[in-house]
C-alpha cells in the first residue's frame, strides 16, 4: 500500500494540464482547456480540462474525471499504477505502508502462486522442447495441428510427461510447499501421495494482461471418453475463470491498433488466428461470456466481434449475455463460422487472406441478428411474435448511455421495419422498460422499497399521469445530488461558531433520513466517518481522489454539475410548478452585471457578501430537497385518496394531506418563493 503522505505528496504536485497535455493536444480557452477526445473520436474538439476544478469532461461523450482517472481510463493503469507513475513523472519516492499480517499473508500467497507457475511453465517449456517424450509426442501433436515453431514458443506452450511425478518431485526440490503446489492444481494428493496433475497432456499456460502466468490448461491428446479433454487450474486467488480473458497479453496492442476485439471461444482458435497474422483476439474459455469479462473487453475496445461456430449450441452461446454487452456500450457484431468447423480449423482450411474477408463479408449486427433468429423461430404464431417485439423492446432499452442515444433510435428504426410494427409503438415499449429499469433496478433500491416504486410507476403508467407529474414522483434525484454537491463545496466550512455547515446540514436533513440515492448516503457516510476521524485532510479532494471509482465518480460529476444540472431542475421546478425564481439567484445576477459594469465600489459588496451566500446557497439547497420530497409525500396521497376507502381512513389522508401542504406552505415561505397556482 501507498503511504497516505505520499498520496499526499503526488496530490500536491500534480498537475492536470501537465499530465493530460501529454496524451492530448491542449489549447487554453478563457479559463479551462479544449482539446480532441482521446476517448471518442471526433474533429471539433469537445473536452474541456478545467486546472482549477482537477476535472476533465467531455461534452461530447460524457466522459469525466480526475488526473488519476485519465491514466487509468486512457493508460489502462490500476489506481496504485497510476499513483506511482505520477510518482515516477514528479521524482516522488514512493513509501509503503505497513501492511497488516493477513494482508500480508495474501499478497506473499499470490506471489508464491506466480512463482510456482512460472518455474512450471519454464519446465513445460523444457520438457517440450528437450526430452525425446517431449519432442515425439507433444511437439509432434502441435506440429500435426499446424502450429509453427514462433508461435508455439510465443504463447509459451508445454508438455507434461507421462510419469506420475515428474513435475512434483522437482518443485519439491525446489523447496515450494504442498499447500502452495497443491493450490496452484498443477500437483494433486492422490492416496496420500503428491503426483502431477497434467499427465501425458500439451500446456497452454494463461497469461495475465502483463504476461504473468495465471493459470494452465492442460489438453489431452487423443480423445477419450472417460477423460476430460481439458484440465484447467482449479480457481485460486489469481486464478479467477470469470475475469480471465485468454490471450488478452498478446492481443492487447493489435486490439488498439484495429479498435476492435475479436473474441472466439477456445486457445487452439487464439493460436491459428494469430499464426495467420490476425492479433487482435482473446477466448472466453468455452463458457458464456461474464460481466467481468465483457467489462475487461471494453476497457480495450467498444467494438466487439464474436466468431462462434455455427452450430446450435454456438449461436446459444452466443446469444447470451448479449444484453450485458449492450448495457457496457459496447457495438457487438457477430460471426458465425459454417460447415461444423471452428476459427481454428477454418482459418487453417480457407487460409489467412480468405478468413479475414469472410470476417469483413459475414459480420451481422448482434441485435438484428438476434431479431432474425426469434422472428425465424416464430414463425406465424401471434404471441409469440408479441413475445419477440417485448423482447427486443427490452433488449433495445439496454442501449441506455446518453452518447449511445443515436444508436438506440437507430435500432428502433430498423427492428420496426424488420418486425413490420408502428416505430412510435416500439418507441413507447422501449421507453417503458428504461422507466422501469430506472425505478427498480438501477437506483439499486430495497427490494420492499423497488416493488413499492414500481407499483406507482405501473399505476402512473396506467393513470396516464403528464410528464411533470411523473418527474416529480420518481426524479428527486437532482436536489439530492445538489444537497450532495453543497456538502462537498461547503462542507467543511463554519456554519456558526459551534457547528460546520456539513453538521447543520445533517441535523437539518436528520442525517441522510431524506436521501435515497444510496450513493449520496454513502458519501454522505465516508463524510461523516471522516469528519471524526480526521477532518484536517477532509476536503472536496479527498473526494474527488477516493480510492473508491465510485465514489470518486460522484464526486467529480458533482462538482461538474451546478451548470448543468441544477441549473436544470431549477428551471424545470419553474416552469412546472410556476415557482418565481428563487432569490439567491438574484444577487448573483446583480453580481455579474456589477463585474460587467465594472463597478468597484458595488462589485466589493458582493465579495463581502460572498460569505453570506454560503448560508444562503446551503438553506436553499435543503429546503429544495425538503419542499421536493413534500410535494412527492402529497402526490403520493393524492393518489392513495383516489383508491376506495374507509371513512376513518379517508379522514387520516385528509389530515396527511393538510399536514403536508401547511409544511409546504411552511417551506416556500422560508425560501422567499411564492406559489402562483
Ligand atoms: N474447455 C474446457 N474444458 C473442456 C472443454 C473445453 O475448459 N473440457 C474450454 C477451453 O478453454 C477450450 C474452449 O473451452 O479452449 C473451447 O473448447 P473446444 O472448442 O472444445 O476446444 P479447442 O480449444 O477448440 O480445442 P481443439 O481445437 O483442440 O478441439
Ligand atoms: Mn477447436
Amino acid at each position: 500500500m501507498i503511504s497516505q503522505t505520499t498520496i499526499q505528496q503526488i496530490l500536491g504536485r500534480l498537475d492536470i494540464i501537465d499530465v493530460v497535455g501529454a496524451f492530448v493536444k491542449l489549447k487554453r480557452r478563457g479559463t479551462n482547456y479544449l482539446g480532441l477526445c482521446p476517448f471518442h473520436n471526433e474533429k471539433t474538439p469537445s473536452f474541456t480540462v478545467s486546472p482549477a476544478k482537477e476535472i476533465y469532461k467531455c461534452f461530447g461523450c460524457g466522459r469525466s474525471g480526475n488526473t488519476i482517472s485519465f491514466l487509468m481510463e486512457h493508460e489502462k493503469y490500476s489506481y496504485v499504477d497510476a499513483l506511482k507513475w505520477l510518482a515516477n513523472k514528479y521524482g516522488i519516492e514512493i513509501e509503503e505502508t505497513f501492511q497488516s499480517d493477513e494482508q500480508r499473508q495474501q499478497q506473499q500467497s499470490a506471489d508464491s502462486l506466480y512463482i510456482i507457475n512460472n518455474f512450471a511453465r519454464e519446465f513445460f517449456s523444457r520438457m517440450l522442447f528437450d526430452t525425446e517424450e517431449g519432442q515425439d509426442v507433444g511437439l509432434a501433436y502441435f506440429k500435426e495441428r499446424g502450429f509453427r515453431e514462433e508461435i508455439i514458443q510465443k504463447f509459451q506452450l508445454g508438455y507434461s510427461p507421462e510419469k506420475r511425478d515428474a513435475f512434483t518431485k522437482e518443485a519439491l526440490a525446489q523447496q515450494y510447499s504442498s499447500e502452495s503446489l497443491l493450490k496452484t492444481g498443477l500437483v494433486v494428493n492422490r492416496n496420500e501421495q503428491l503426483q502431477d496433475n497434467y499427465r501425458g497432456r500439451v500446456i497452454f499456460p494463461i497469461h495475465n494482461h502483463s504476461g504473468k502466468v495465471l493459470g494452465f490448461g492442460a489438453r489431452i491428446l487423443k480423445s477419450n471418453d472417460k477423460a476430460p479433454k481439458y484440465i484447467n487450474t482449479p480457481e485460486n486467488e489469481i486464478y479467477i475463470k470469470s475475469k480471465i480473458l485468454y490471450g488478452s497479453y498478446f492481443a492487447r496492442q493489435a486490439i488498439d491498433k484495429a479498435d476492435e476485439c475479436l473474441l472466439v471461444e477456445g486457445y487452439t482458435d487464439v493460436l491459428s488466428l494469430h499464426q495467420a497474422g490476425i492479433e487482435n483476439v482473446v477466448a472466453s474459455g468455452g463458457t458464456s461470456l461474464t460481466p467481468d469479462q465483457l467489462r475487461l473487453i471494453r476497457k480495450y475496445s467498444s467494438n466487439l466481434t464474436i466468431i462462434y461456430d455455427g452450430d446450435a449450441a454456438g449461436v446459444k452461446a452466443a446469444l447470451r449475455g448479449l444484453d450485458l454487452a449492450l448495457e457496457e456500450g459496447l457495438n457487438v457484431k457477430l460471426v458465425l463460422i459454417p460447415d461444423k468447423e471452428d476459427p481454428d480449423s477454418y482459418v487453417n482450411k480457407i487460409g489467412a487472406a480468405a478468413f479475414t474477408r469472410f470476417v469483413e463479408k459475414s459480420k451481422k449486427d448482434f441485435i438484428l441478428f438476434q431479431l432474425e433468429v426469434a422472428l425465424k423461430d416464430a414463425g406465424s404464431d401471434s404471441t409469440k411474435k408479441a413475445e419477440v417485439v417485448n423482447r427486443m423492446a427490452e433488449t433495445i432499452s439496454k442501449i441506455n448511455k446518453a452518447e449511445d442515444f443515436t444508436k438506440q433510435q437507430d435500432y428502433i428504426k430498423q427492428c420496426s421495419e424488420i418486425l413490420k410494427i408502428d416505430e412510435g409503438g416500439l418507441h413507447t415499449l422501449v421507453n417503458k422498460f428504461i422507466r422501469d429499469r430506472i425505478v427498480t433496478m438501477e437506483r439499486k433500491l430495497p427490494f420492499e422499497e423497488a416493488k413499492h416504486h414500481e407499483q406507482n410507476a405501473r399505476q402512473a403508467a396506467e393513470t396516464n399521469y403528464d410528464d411533470a407529474t411523473f418527474n416529480l414522483l420518481f426524479k428527486d434525484e437532482l436536489q439530492e445530488r445538489e444537497v450532495a454537491r453543497i456538502l462537498l463545496e461547503y462542507g467543511t466550512k463554519k456554519w456558526n461558531d459551534e457547528r460546520l455547515v456539513s453538521e447543520y446540514i445533517f441535523d437539518e436533513m436528520i442525517d441522510e433520513s431524506l436521501i435515497d440515492n444510496q450513493q449520496v448516503i454513502r458519501l454522505i457516510h465516508v463524510f461523516k466517518d471522516m469528519l471524526q476521524r480526521d477532518a484536517g485532510t477532509l476536503n472536496k479532494n479527498y473526494f474527488v481522489y477516493h480510492e473508491d471509482r465510485d465514489l470518486s465518480a460522484l464526486a467529480v460529476s458533482l462538482l461538474n454539475a451546478p451548470y448543468e444540472e441544477s441549473e436544470h431542475w431549477r428551471g424545470e421546478y419553474s416552469q412546472s410548478s410556476g415557482y418565481t425564481k428563487s432569490l439567491f439567484e438574484q444577487p448573483y445576477e446583480n453580481f455579474i452585471r456589477a463585474v460587467a459594469k465594472d463597478n468597484e465600489k458595488e462589485l466589493m459588496r458582493y465579495l463581502k457578501m460572498d460569505e453570506d451566500r454560503t448560508t444562503e446557497v446551503v438553506d436553499s439547497a435543503i429546503n429544495y430537497l425538503k419542499l421536493r420530497k413534500v410535494k412527492r409525500m402529497l402526490l403520493e396521497n393524492q393518489l392513495d385518496l383516489e383508491k376506495p376507502h374507509t371513512k376513518e381512513e379517508y379522514t387520516m389522508l385528509h389530515q396527511t394531506h393538510d399536514h403536508l401542504k401547511q409544511m409546504e406552505i411552511g417551506l416556500t415561505r422560508k425560501m422567499g418563493t411564492v406559489i402562483i397556482k
